[in-house]
Parts: C-alpha cells; structure tokens; sequence
C-alpha cells in the first residue's frame, strides 16, 4: 500500500473513495458539509432521514454524489466530537479501512482538515491512519491452498489536520506504515504452525532481515556455542526436543559504537508441550504462539532498520521447543545457569524464564542502557489481566513508567505488578540456588522475581504477554502486540 498526504478539499479530490466524519447527533463535519455544498445537500437529506446518526462506527456509503471529484463518499460516524480521544480515533479509524477495504477500489482518502484529537496530535492521527490500515489488512493465508484475493485498494491518502506540516504528516504515514508492517510481521510469525516456525526457522527470518537494511547484523549461535558459555538453563529445555535451540541476536547500528544500546529480549519457544511435565491435551496448539515474544522482536527490529532510528540497539531472542522425551529434563533436575546460579527444575512446563535467563545474563556484556524482555509466559497473567493489557513488571521504576506510557499512547496498554523481596522466597530450593516455580500463588510476580535473579546489573522490564500476544476461540490469531508499544518505547530515545 502507497500512503500520501494530498492536501485538498473533500469535494476536490481526485479518487475513488473519499471518507469524512459525521459527528454524533448527525453533526456534518466541516468536510462533510463541503461535499454536502458541492452535492445539493445529498448528506443533508441523509441525516434527515434519520437513517445516519453519527455514532461512533458507524459506516455508510454514498455513490454517484454530484459536484465532487470523487467516485464515491464513505461516511464515518465519529461519536461525540468532544469525545474523539485517540482510542475513538483508532476506532474509527480501523472501521473506515475495513470498509474500505470491501469495495472494489484503487483509492481512497481521509479527509480530516477539521479533526481534533482530544488527547492526541495531528501527527499520531496522520500516523494511526497508516497504522490501523496494515494492520486491519493482514489475512493469513500462508498455510491455505486457496489463497486470499490481495486487496483492490493501493493508495490511501490523507488530509491532515488544518495547521500540521507537510514533512511531518509524511513522517507520521512512514512511520504508521512502518509500525503496522511490524505488527503483521509479528502476526504471521505467530500464525505459523510449529512445525514450520523452529528456532532455525526464526535464525533465517532474522538473517534474511539483516539482508535488507545495512544498519542490521544478525549472529546465530548454536546449541554448541551456546554450551561453551554455559548456557545450561536454555539447553535444558530443548534437551527432549530434535529441533537445535538457538540463540540470535540482532544488532541495530543507528548511533556511534560506544553510544550504549537499549536490548530487546524476547521468548521463542517455537512450541510448548510443557515436556515431561506435559501440558493437558485441551488447546495445546495454542502453544504454538509461544514464541510470540520473539516475533514482536524481530519485527520491532525490522522497523528501527527501516526507520533508520538514531540509536543503537540489540534484539535478542531466545529460541527452542520444549518437548519430552527420553533425553528431556525431568522434575528435579538441577542445571547451571551462564550466570553459575544453579536451578532446580521443579516443573518443566515453566521453561519460558529457563531461555530467557540464560539470554539475560548474555545481555550484561552489550552494557544496555535498558533491557525490555517480552514473553507468553505464565497462565496467571491470562487469569490476572485477560487478554486486553500486558502485565509489566521492573527493577527500575522510571522505565516501569515510561513504558506504561508508550503502552498507553500507542493503545497497546501494560500495568505494572509489583516486583517486591517478598515474594522472593517462594523461589527458595533445598537443593539449588533458586527453584524454577514460586508454587501456585502470584504466578506472574514469582515469574519475575525469578527473572530479576538474571538482571540485577541494568535497568530492566519485563513484559508478560500470554493473555494478549493472541486471540483464543473463533478469532484465533496472533495479535502482534506488543510491537507498537516496543517501537514507541524505542523510537522516542535519544541517542
Ligand atoms: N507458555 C506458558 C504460559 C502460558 C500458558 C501462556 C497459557 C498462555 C496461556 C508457560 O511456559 C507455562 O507453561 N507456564 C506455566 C508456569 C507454571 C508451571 C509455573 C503456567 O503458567 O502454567
Ligand atoms: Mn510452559
Ligand atoms: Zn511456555
């Protein structure tokens, strides 16, 4: 899809769809009543009838409108004007595209001159416009024999906000293009079935991205590079598995070298059987999307190549499947961590914080300024926060906020749990340093209290996505979260 700023009035453009907002109580924005001047009112007699409210969704489209260049009018309801927040916005926004998206059109156009945001700029709207258009156009089609119809529509435009400037509207529909390629990137490495997305397989999705942006060199390390640096709580899960574990890490290159990178790190369990303490059989191919984490970083890397962000940073991810067999870890095993703590493995279905530690110990040589971790890994945060918020937690207070703060803004929303000392001692082992379950209580907090044994040395977050990295039910899908609120979490550092 080609995204323009094209700025003309609704009744001048050229194209074959154009979309205004009608405000609730059938409200004509000043857009709309351009073309209802140039029409003979065609929009007035609409809302007269009563037939076209405004609420906030609504869709209606008109055709054969005269006095106007464009071959169609696509009405918006856009609610209560001095309602219209940026989730609203989006709202909309996601609507409009996906109406759009039904006709048989080359062209469409978002004429929003008069729209204010309340809680927002023109350039998040302008941004959100390509944004919500990628990613309400991703179908997945990968694994079908028939494939979908690609989309008749190849350019959508917009008028920005009276006042915005032309350089930064562009700006703001590269980045929304960017941003949304990213979260359907994410969403198709998610979809993909296990047997097709291994760890080797995510290794090449990493390498071929390397191939496309120079700012991007991508290092794969193998089970036995990974053995030579004691990484024995990562081995330890794909020990049952025959698919080789794997260990890739992306450099983003954006500023000078000693300018400290900020580090992604993100779960690949490319599935999760649970291993020798095996999972119930009821939607365990759900655990297919357990490398959710993953995705959202190799995707989250794309996009900083893409948009050539001026900062240096690293995405690492932490790839294995996690399966029994007679060479599989068993409850009570004991292995070393890189960090030469040692583990009891008490349940081997909690392997998610046995790869990522191994990966953040690794990260303490990059010297990270902050370290984001992203992973499907507890139940508990699916019972504690369903599937509509991703639960943070964090060493460091400033970051916790700071990505509580992307979260919000790019409505891809965290909360934070507390990660207090006591819960610590839930993790206490007879045997070992610290036992890889905190028992049936607080589960994502004990998950991360094991994870913070790893990151004491820098500011660290965690994220634990398992209620909302995916859709469960008839919708089944990956949602590509969290990568918006990864890219505006990167994207607003400075160098
Ligand atoms: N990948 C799962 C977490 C998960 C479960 C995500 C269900 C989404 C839906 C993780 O590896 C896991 O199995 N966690 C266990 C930990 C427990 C054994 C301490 C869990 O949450 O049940
Ligand atoms: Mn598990
Ligand atoms: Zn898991």
């Amino acid at each position: 899809m080609k995204y323009l700023i094209k700025i003309s009035s609704a009744d001048k453009i050229n194209t074959d769809c154009v979309a205004v907002i009608v405000w609730s109580k059938a409200t004509p924005s000043d857009e709309a009543k351009a073309i209802d001047g140039a029409s003979g009112k065609i929009i007035s007699r609409l809302l007269r009838s009563g037939d076209f409210t405004g609420k906030l969704g609504e869709t209606q489209i008109l055709h054969g409108v005269d006095g106007i260049n464009a071959k169609r009018v696509l009405l918006l309801g856009g609610g209560e004007r001095k309602k219209f927040n940026g989730k609203n916005a989006s709202k909309l926004l996601r609507v409009g595209a996906k109406t759009l998206y039904k006709l048989n059109t080359a062209s469409a156009h978002f004429a929003l001159s008069s729209v204010v945001v309340t809680d927002r700029d023109s350039a998040w709207l302008v941004s959100r416009v390509a944004c919500d258009s990628e990613d309400v156009s991703y179908r997945y089609d990968t694994t079908k024999s028939k494939k979908n119809k690609p989309l008749s529509i190849k350019a959508i435009s917009v008028a920005p906000p009276t006042g915005s400037r032309r350089k930064t509207a562009e700006y703001a529909l590269k980045r929304g293009q960017s941003i949304g390629k990213a979260i359907n990137c994410a969403k198709h490495l998610g979809n993909l079935p296990g047997n097709i997305c291994t760890p080797t397989y995510l290794a090449i999705q990493a390498q071929n991205l390397d191939k496309r942006h120079r700012s991007l060199t991508t290092k794969v390390l193998t089970e036995k590079q990974m053995q030579r640096i004691g990484m024995g709580a990562l081995l330890s899960v794909s020990a049952g598995s025959a698919e080789e574990a794997k260990l890739i890490v992306i450099h983003h290159k954006g500023a000078r070298a000693d300018s400290r990178p900020h580090v992604l790190v993100g779960k690949g369990v490319t599935f999760d059987t649970g291993g020798i303490s095996l999972k119930s059989g009821g939607g365990m191919d759900e655990m297919k999307f357990d490398m959710c984490g993953a995705a959202s970083v190799i995707a989250a890397m794309g996009s900083v190549a893409e948009l050539k962000t001026p900062i240096n940073v690293i995405g690492i991810v932490a790839a294995a499947e996690n399966m029994p067999s007679s060479k599989a870890t068993k409850p009570g095993d004991i292995v070393t961590s890189m960090s030469g703590k040692t583990i009891e493995i008490l349940n081997t279905d909690a392997e998610g914080r046995l790869v990522l530690c191994d990966a953040l110990s690794y990260v303490e040589r990059f010297k990270p300024k902050t370290v984001v971790d992203i992973a499907t890994l507890t139940g508990a945060a699916v019972a504690t926060f369903g599937s509509h918020v991703t639960a943070l937690l964090s060493n460091n207070d400033a970051l916790a906020k700071s990505l509580r703060q992307c979260g919000e803004q790019s409505l891809d929303p965290a909360w934070q749990l507390p990660l207090w000392d006591e819960y610590q001692s839930m993790l206490n082992s007879n045997f070992a340093d610290i036992a890889n379950i905190g028992g049936p209580r607080a589960g994502t907090i004990t998950a991360a209290c094991f994870l913070s044994r790893f990151t004491e040395k820098y500011h660290w977050a965690h994220l634990d996505i398992a209620g909302s990295a995916w859709h469960s039910g008839a919708l089944k899908g990956a949602t590509g979260r969290p990568v918006s609120l990864l890219l505006e979490h990167l994207l607003s550092q400075k160098a």
